[in-house]
């Protein structure tokens, strides 16, 4: 079936991947992405797919209604895909207010947008792309699953928590179709580095201190890009209209053992001493109300849908450390201007 899907944040991290895949996979949709191009969107992301007849870029707000109408009935959009967010948790805890106008007006620009385009509910759907930080933080037993209470604690996550909740009383209340997914954390190419794994790699290269919060032992789920990417087609295709479904791959990791994972890869790939780039490990001031453990349990997903992760982390991030070797420009590009600012602001220079 003919499909015209708006992906919002599809400059971003996840966003590029998932765009790279429609725009490649579904020949017959056409994939409009709408982003603000923030400090975290970055266009050269998407050069492999700029100039395919079935992809459009439009520059815009989430927050921007009158443009969102515009686009709605010029490209006659059928299904969206929502991404677009303040995606950063440290971000989150310098600016709050910037993370309620974004993800939480942001989103309930959108749902009203698609309320009033769409006449009736067949064959439509806004799938809403969401964290499983909405859920709260584990002790050392347990997992996430679809009905575990919403227990959001940065204001990162509450924001998340608040747009979800805007999402299914557009459901409850208006017959909006919607369907929501709450993921684990993701790694893989073309992510911010100012995120754990990007971050990291990036220091290890530079000889700077590897910055540990806490102790290290926060527990965190990681899923490789890709594997996100695979959940969020087969939910998009052949999930059910009104549902919630939790994506993660079963692979918990301390962040100290993931830093030093990293370490002794990029002691390989740099030819230098195992044990060397270890060294460079400090531990910092903890995040503020920094959450003990993230762990979902996908058996939905697996079972409803036949999902399952395919990279493990050892394989994924040895990848991921090629890909930012390998992709220096990038990197240059993204961590100047604004972010060399912002990061100089917060942990001086
Ligand atoms: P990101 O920060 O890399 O990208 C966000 C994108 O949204 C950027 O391209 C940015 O330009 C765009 N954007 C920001 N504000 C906008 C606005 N007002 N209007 C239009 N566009 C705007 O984020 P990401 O890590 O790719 O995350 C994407 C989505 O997935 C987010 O909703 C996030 O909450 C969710 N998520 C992320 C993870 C993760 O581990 N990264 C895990 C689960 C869920
Ligand atoms: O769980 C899903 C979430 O994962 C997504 O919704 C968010 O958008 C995404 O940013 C991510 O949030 P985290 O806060 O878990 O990711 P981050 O990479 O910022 O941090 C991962 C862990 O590493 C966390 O326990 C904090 C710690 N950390 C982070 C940084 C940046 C450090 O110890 N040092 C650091 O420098």
């Amino acid at each position: 079936m003919h499909k015209n899907v708006l992906i919002t944040g599809g400059a971003g991290f996840i966003g590029s991947h998932l765009v790279h895949h429609f725009v490649r996979a579904y020949p017959q949709y056409q994939i409009i992405n709408y982003d603000a191009l923030t400090y975290a969107g970055n266009l050269e992301n998407l050069s492999e797919v700029e100039s395919a007849p079935n992809y459009r870029f439009v520059k815009g707000d989430v927050l921007d209604r009158e443009l969102l109408q515009q686009v709605f009935k010029e490209h006659d959009i059928t299904h969206v895909i929502h991404l677009a967010a303040e995606s950063h948790v440290d971000r989150s805890i310098h600016d709050p207010l910037q993370f309620i106008t974004t993800n939480v007006l942001g989103t309930v620009t959108l749902l009203q947008v698609a309320r009033e385009s769409w006449k009736s509910p067949e064959d439509h759907c806004f799938y809403h792309i969401s964290t499983d930080e909405v859920f709260g933080s584990l002790g050392e037993e347990g997992f996430f699953t679809e009905t575990t209470p919403y227990d959001p604690r940065s204001p990162y996550s509450a924001s998340k928590a608040s747009s979800d909740h805007f999402v299914r009383a557009f459901h409850h209340t208006y017959g909006l179709p919607v369907m929501v997914s709450n993921c684990s954390n993701n790694y893989g190419p073309y992510q911010f580095p100012e995120k754990l794994i990007p971050l990291m790699i990036r220091n290890i290269q530079l000889e700077r201190p590897l910055p540990v919060y806490g102790d290290g032992t926060n527990v965190r789920d990681w899923l490789w890009v890709g594997d996100h990417i695979e959940a969020i087609d087969e939910i998009f295709h052949r999930g059910r209209i009104g549902e919630t479904y939790n994506i993660g791959g079963h692979h918990e990791m301390r962040n100290i053992d993931l830093v030093r994972m990293l370490c002794l890869i990029m002691d390989e790939l740099l030819d230098r001493e195992p044990g060397t780039s270890a060294k460079l490990i400090t531990y910092v001031k903890d995040r503020p109300g920094h959450d003990a453990r993230y762990a979902i349990d996908p058996l939905k997903l697996m079972t409803e849908l036949g999902w399952k992760p395919r990279v493990h982390p050892k394989e994924g991030l040895r990848r991921t450390a090629a890909w930012y070797l390998d992709n220096q420009d990038w990197l240059e590009r993204v961590t100047s201007g604004a972010y060399q600012a912002y990061y100089e602001r917060h942990y001086g220079g």
